[in-house]
């Protein structure tokens, strides 16, 4: 099986301050860091770390070389990932002193990806290959389409969560990763067993995991039930924390690991995350997470 995650790659501006400014505010940072992230590149690198074999597709801007190193240096497959005209998509993140953040997100590359380009890359993957999906580049819903169509395994993070995520077609999907609050878009409730009865009934045949901050997560289908608490470390950082979760769990279950398994390397490895500062670089490597010390 190949993973193939088209998604998007983003540099973040990354801004240190004491609190998440406010309306009319003017706040001074403390610190300014610039690092490597977009959600599908934070969940490919995740993907590869873990040991995974990904293909990455998207697009990056002319100042996108250093968006390509970072997969190249990761063992990521870059060949599905075009350089086009205009700016690369990136981020201003302001992180507080409690490691909580707000992002502020422009789209650029990630944004004009042609449907051509898209059926392109589809076409050299098939039957029981998976794709992986975020909500950070224009074209989902076709892209699921698609995929589907091939015979493909789709995998959707739809985060964040906006209107062109009505237009998915989830009962093509067979693994959705949410939060609590996508869950809540996604149904309408806000209990997270009411957000799982909801699309069990919707959607019979997804395999759910909806993860829950401190309260740790839930996976579910429609044969199993498995919850994973989570690992008490000092939070830096929590930026890319859910694309590690993401690549990790998805790696695990990729390589044959069971679903508890899988949720507690996605659960260390996302804890691990969040001890250090950036998105693509506080991702751990495999043997970091085995002999990580919770
Ligand atoms: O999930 C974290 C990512 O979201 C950041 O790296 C930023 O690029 C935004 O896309």
């Amino acid at each position: 099986m190949k993973i193939l995650n088209f998604g998007s790659l983003n540099y973040d501006y990354v801004y240190t301050v004491d609190h998440i400014g406010l309306p009319g505010e003017t706040n001074a940072a403390l610190r300014m860091d610039t690092y490597i992230g977009g959600k599908g590149l934070n969940q490919s690198i995740a993907l590869a770390r873990a040991g995974a074999e990904v293909w990455h597709a998207g697009q990056v801007g002319e100042e996108g070389e250093q968006l390509l190193q970072i997969c190249r240096d990761n063992g990521v497959n870059t060949d599905w990932i075009r350089t086009v005209t205009g700016k690369s998509g990136h981020t201003v993140i302001q992180v507080e002193k409690h490691g909580q953040n707000s992002i502020l997100l422009f789209g650029g590359a990630n944004q004009s990806i042609p449907e051509e380009y898209a059926s392109k890359v589809l076409s050299s993957f098939g039957k029981g290959d998976m794709l992986l999906l975020q909500n950070e580049i224009n074209g989902v819903p076709r892209l699921i389409e698609e995929a589907d169509s091939r015979g493909m395994q789709i995998v959707l993070n739809p985060s964040p969560y906006h209107a062109v995520m009505e237009e998915c077609d989830l009962t093509k999907v067979s693994i959705l990763l949410v939060n609590e609050i996508e869950g809540w878009q996604i149904t309408g409730e806000k209990e997270p067993d009411n957000i799982l009865n909801a699309l069990a009934k919707r959607y019979p045949d997804l395999a759910v995991v909806l993860t829950l901050g401190s309260k740790g997560v839930i996976y579910r289908d429609k044969n199993e039930r498995h919850t994973h608490g989570i690992y008490t470390v000092p939070v830096v950082d929590t930026t890319a924390a859910g694309d590690t979760f993401t690549g990790y769990f998805l790696a695990g279950v990729a390589r044959g690991l069971s679903v508890p398994q899988s949720l507690e390397l996605a659960s260390k490895a996302s804890a691990i995350a969040v001890t250090s500062h950036g998105a693509a670089p506080s991702i751990p490597v495999l043997q970091e997470v085995e002999e990580y010390c919770f």
